[in-house]
């Protein structure tokens, strides 16, 4: 039986002494010592012996044991430093390299421009209201008094999805939705993106922005409108705008009128800016048709309103002196960057 033991020693020593790695070590350890291990085996048959024979041979297993115990401990320690080593050589990180600059980002400029209106607006007590942008024809053209032959449902001009549905040409639409939720008072403005269906060039985007405004309540006049607008305009552009509002036409209001500001590079003279007529045009108004009233239940004999319409790209190409309506779109770093 010593002998059996010796060849046991042996074994496990030279078996440890090839595992590679961690379950290598519990592989011999279970051979040898686990339950069914051949260590164990011998100490079973125990019992065989002589009364003489069992301590000693009690003792040498025991021996053996412990050596065996000891060098799994050992190599166990020796092949965790070793991983520990490699994974510490593997995550090694040259902290005198250069770090990678996070670069801040800006405002777009028509962001820019849109926040300074939506500041102007809110601190007239409007609110600001989102609408889709593929919008019910219904929405967009029949409930703003655009009957189906008017011009402006011409195809070269609209997206249609299929014949009820567009993408919508206007943030006019915003009015009606506002209106069928909610009796007056109305106070709004709605900015968003517009379609059109334009070949593009430097003045002219299939996508575009528009905000629209909307106000009703009860003895709104067109002195509210102008009175409204000019104070807009004199915060967007200066205390010193020169404001003219002409006579329009839109379906959707009576009367309309388009708004102007003189020309702030030549103040009316006429210039290469304003295209020798002194004046820019701005924005479209008008007091709400009493039909669009009718339509979205609100009663014109009680309640009237005003609303307008601008387009946000022009205005920021005005303030920015930007001559290319394709630059707010092509997404330059070096355009972008310049305006926050
Ligand atoms: N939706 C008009 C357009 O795209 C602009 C407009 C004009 C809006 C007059 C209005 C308005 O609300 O009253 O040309």
């Amino acid at each position: 039986m010593k002998e059996q033991l010796e060849a046991i020693r042996q074994k496990a020593l030279n078996e440890l002494e090839n595992a590679a790695s961690i379950q290598d070590i519990e592989a011999v350890r279970i051979k040898f010592l686990g339950k069914k291990g051949e260590l164990t085996g011998i100490l079973k048959q125990m019992g065989k012996l002589s009364a003489e024979e069992r301590p000693v041979v009690g003792q040498l297993a025991n021996v053996i044991r412990s050596e065996i115990e000891a060098k799994i401990e050992e190599d166990s320690k020796s092949i965790a430093q070793k991983l520990q080593a490699e994974k510490l050589k593997a995550e090694k990180i040259d902290v005198t390299l250069p770090g990678k600059a996070k670069v801040l980002g800006s405002r777009h400029p028509l962001t820019v421009v849109l926040d300074d209106i939506k500041d102007i607006f809110i601190g007239m007590g409007f609110d600001i209201v989102d609408g889709p942008e593929v919008e019910k024809d219904y929405y967009n053209f029949e409930a703003l008094n655009i009957p189906k032959d008017h011009p402006a449902r011409d195809t070269q001009d609209t997206f249609y999805i299929n014949e009820n549905i567009v993408l919508r040409t206007q943030t006019s639409p915003v009015q009606v939705r506002v209106m069928e939720k909610q009796q007056p008072p109305i106070r709004i403005i709605s900015p968003g993106r517009v379609f059109r269906s334009d070949a593009v060039d430097a003045t002219h985007s299939p996508l575009f922005h528009q905000i629209e405004g909307l106000v009703v309540d009860k003895g709104v006049s067109f002195a509210d409108l102008k009175g409204t607008l000019e104070i807009f305009i004199k915060q967007l552009y200066g205390e010193d705008s020169v404001v003219r509002f002409r006579p329009h036409h839109f379906p959707f209001t009576e009367p309309s009128a388009e708004v102007d500001v003189q020309c702030f590079n030549c103040h009316g003279a006429g210039c290469p800016l304003c295209k020798g007529e002194g004046w820019i045009e701005i924005l479209g108004c008008g007091m709400v048709h009493p039909k669009v009233l009718e339509t979205c239940n609100i009663d014109p004999e009680v309640y009237s309103g005003f609303a307008f319409g601008l387009g946000l790209e022009r205005i920021a190409m005005r303030r920015y002196n930007i001559n290319d309506l394709r630059l707010f779109f092509e997404n330059d770093v070096r355009f972008l960057k310049q305006f926050d």
